[in-house]
């Protein structure tokens, strides 16, 4: 974006007092997915879906940060806009893979045709896998149209999206999530042996319905098991579980490529906020396996209208290194976002209360009977084995979410002014949400037996390219 052009539009974005410290936000307008996440020359690029100038979604391009520790940043100019025929109504949600010193980027080039008389599902859309390569991630030569809506299996409707590339051995393979015409969410997975010609080569579904269409996939290896990690659609609310609109979670997955033979497991949510969705995973410049997401979520019907009239939406979560225990996922914020500390505050008390905007709080938990806290009109609190996230007013429409642990052992929770991220007993489960209080600094007030530590947390640098 030519910033000295919009220099007002900025200084209104940037007056907003619920900006965020230490998250990746659009610097205007409207940000959803995190994509083409890669490592060139010890730098981690994240591309982002981006509108600069509507803070409620619009034509997408790929915006992009850089950075090398996770703290210090650079916003970089728009990476990909529409240009071509083939992605003419939005670069959408896709990928990077580097080989050879060169970044192989695949997106989906999103066509929408201006006809009342179609459906968008079984008619009138394309969705395009194109690639571009870069030496440095900031420029490319040309577009490569891989693969087009009349290359998927017949049983697919138009909704085939978000390329995710990844080697085995020397063996290329890129997964799409996807709408069958009867409605079904699935994956469907291409092989190439040159990163140029790809072949199909199978579908993965579960046995039983599991939503309508399954966005975002990423097929990962975490310490020698894999997952297929996707963002269905049209699952109902069971209970407590899938309590948002759309899901974010995954699939643990016995799958052999020889083969093309795997077995999928239960659904296992990721996060159980009000406000995430649209993973990607990467692996970083220490070799982590990286999971960000996008902090927000569509269709839901509570909002961030404070942001919006301010010019600006969302943001992407903090990154988490993946690990497992058993066949399932753990989350940890990187260990990096420790050199945000400031100001430590130990305490045993079993009830302390301060005033602040920008956090994190350390808390083990010895007696779970005693424990609740309040972060401004937020509740925490654990009841038989349930611990829940309640909003009130701050919320913007936002009110419980919950999940049933076997036991409450350790919290960490990441307060940035209008975000709180929780993370419960070393990643096993994560609550990931945007609040607007209506102060700046909130009143925490925490009840616990343990200990209780206490940051002040610096923010993030970012210079402007
Ligand atoms: C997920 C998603 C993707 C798509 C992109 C468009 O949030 O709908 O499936 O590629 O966003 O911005």
């Amino acid at each position: 974006m030519l910033r000295e052009k919009y220099v007002d539009l900025i200084s209104k974005v940037n007056n907003d007092t619920y900006r965020l410290n230490f998250h990746l936000m659009p610097p205007t307008g409207w940000l959803n997915d995190p994509n083409g996440l890669c490592v060139i020359k010890g730098v981690n690029h994240i591309y982002f879906q981006y509108t600069p100038f509507s803070a409620t979604w619009g034509l997408k391009s790929w915006g992009h940060y850089s950075t090398e520790n996770w703290i210090d940043y650079s916003e970089h100019p728009i990476f990909l806009r529409p240009s071509i025929s083939e992605d003419r109504d939005g670069v959408y949600s896709g990928s990077a893979l580097v080989e050879n010193n060169k970044i192989h980027y695949y997106y989906t080039g999103n066509v929408k045709y201006i006809n009342k008389k179609y459906d968008y599902i079984l008619n009138g859309r394309e969705q395009n896998v194109i690639e571009v390569i870069s030496e440095d991630g900031f420029n490319y030569e040309k577009k490569n149209v891989l693969l087009k809506n009349s290359d998927y299996p017949e049983n697919m409707s138009t909704h085939v999206r978000d390329p995710k590339v990844f080697k085995i051995d020397n063996e290329y393979f890129m997964i799409l999530g996807a709408r069958t015409k009867e409605d079904r969410g699935c994956a469907i997975l291409y092989k190439s042996l040159d990163l140029e010609k790809w072949e199909y080569f199978f579908e993965i579904h579960s046995e039983k319905k599991f939503g309508y269409m399954w966005e975002c996939c990423d097929l990962i290896n975490i310490e020698d098991k894999w997952f297929l990690i996707c963002c269905p659609q049209g699952i109902e609310q069971e209970g407590i579980n899938f309590a948002n609109i759309y899901q974010f979670g995954y699939f643990p997955i016995d799958i052999n490529f020889k083969e093309k033979t795997y077995i999928l497991r239960e659904f296992i949510e990721l996060d159980r906020g009000f406000d995430i969705y649209a993973p990607q995973t990467f692996i970083d410049s220490k070799g982590r396996n990286v999971l960000i997401a996008w902090m927000g979520i569509p269709d839901a019907t509570y909002t961030n209208s404070k942001t919006i009239e301010n010019a600006w939406q969302h943001a992407l979560s903090i990154p988490r290194a993946l690990k497992r225990k058993g066949n399932k996922i753990l989350q940890e914020p990187l260990v990096e976002f420790e050199n945000l500390r400031k100001n430590k505050i130990l305490s045993t008390d079993s009830h302390i209360k301060f005033l602040a905007s920008t956090f994190e709080l350390i808390l083990n938990i010895e007696n779970p009977q005693i424990f609740s806290i309040k972060i401004g009109d937020v509740a925490l609190s654990y009841v038989n084995n349930i611990f829940s996230l309640v909003m009130k007013e701050s919320g913007e429409g936002r009110d419980k979410r919950s999940v049933y642990l076997d036991e409450l052992k350790k919290l960490q929770i990441f307060v940035d002014t209008s975000s709180i991220e929780i993370f419960i007993n070393e990643g096993e489960e994560v609550f990931t949400s945007r609040f607007y209080p209506s102060k700046q600094k909130m009143n925490v007030e925490v009840f616990n037996q343990g200990s209780c530590c206490y940051y002040e947390l610096d923010r993030f640098k970012i210079d402007i390219e």
